[in-house]
């Protein structure tokens, strides 16, 4: 029966680890456990897909493979660099990914692609108006869809916030390295919520990221006129939309 399995290798590029596996597409589930390396420093274009296409060479060969990426990106190509080494501005990563993966790869936003698992398959599925998901990582990842439909590259982790970017002040990492507790962070993220709530009005937010995983710990202080709702793959959601979007 696995023989009937269409496969694709998706590949979430993050600002401390890279993650990849194998997601069958018609079910939009992982086969087998996620693997994962750390993300090169300095994390140039050369070494990052090198990692990139050593992680691929452990699974069986695929026709196709995503590859999610922590910038804006037009065209295949990247356009910024918050949490990467800047020299990867204008690098056409499909390409790049394409040649050092030996077979037919797409290069798109990190957060779009979690966005597009959980519309598929998720926390999303079936919703209509306008969903935000929002992933908490090193950086605060964005995805804006109207009625299932995704408008790329919102990069609303820099909306301002007390006069510095949001991310600086609510992503997953500020509640590390500052040791906060739920109460805490989750004041934080009230406040940029309740930011895109003025800007956006959208019907629904889905929160994604790993720290997804601890929602119900910290859902009783989330506080939002829009619906919530955790993201289902939580960290996976990366890999399996990149897969999801290279199956298209
Ligand atoms: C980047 C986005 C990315 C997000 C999550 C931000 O710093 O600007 O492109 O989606 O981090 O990785």
């Amino acid at each position: 029966m696995s023989a009937m399995v269409r496969s694709v290798l998706g590949i979430d590029v993050g600002g401390s680890s890279i993650k990849g596996g194998l997601v069958d597409i018609d079910a939009g589930l992982l086969q087998g456990e996620l693997a994962s390396v750390a993300t090169p420093r300095p994390a140039a274009p050369e070494p990052v897909m090198q990692a990139v296409a050593n992680l691929a060479s452990t699974m069986s060969l695929t026709q196709s493979a995503g590859v999610a990426f922590p910038s804006v990106v037009q065209g295949g190509k990247a356009r910024t660099a918050a949490h990467i080494d800047p020299s990867w501005i204008d690098i056409d990563g499909a390409a790049l990914a394409t040649r050092k993966l030996g077979r037919r790869a797409v290069f798109l936003n990190d957060a779009d692609a979690a966005g597009l698992a959980e519309m598929r398959w998720g926390a999303g599925r079936g919703l209509t108006g306008v969903v935000i998901m929002l992933t908490f990582g090193t950086g605060i990842g964005t995805a804006l869809f109207s009625d299932g439909k995704l408008f790329p590259n919102t990069e609303l982790g820099h909306l301002e916030l007390n006069g510095i970017d949001a991310e600086e002040w609510a992503a997953a990492r500020i509640r590390t390295q500052l040791g906060l507790g739920w109460p805490a962070w989750i004041e934080r993220v009230n406040v940029y919520l309740k930011k895109m709530q003025t800007l956006f009005w959208p019907d629904a937010f889905i929160l994604g990221g790993a720290v997804s995983e601890r929602f119900e710990e910290f859902a009783p202080h989330l506080h939002s006129s829009a619906q919530i709702r955790p993201a289902h793959f939580a960290g996976q959601a990366g890999v399996i939309g990149a897969a999801l979007a290279a199956a298209s």
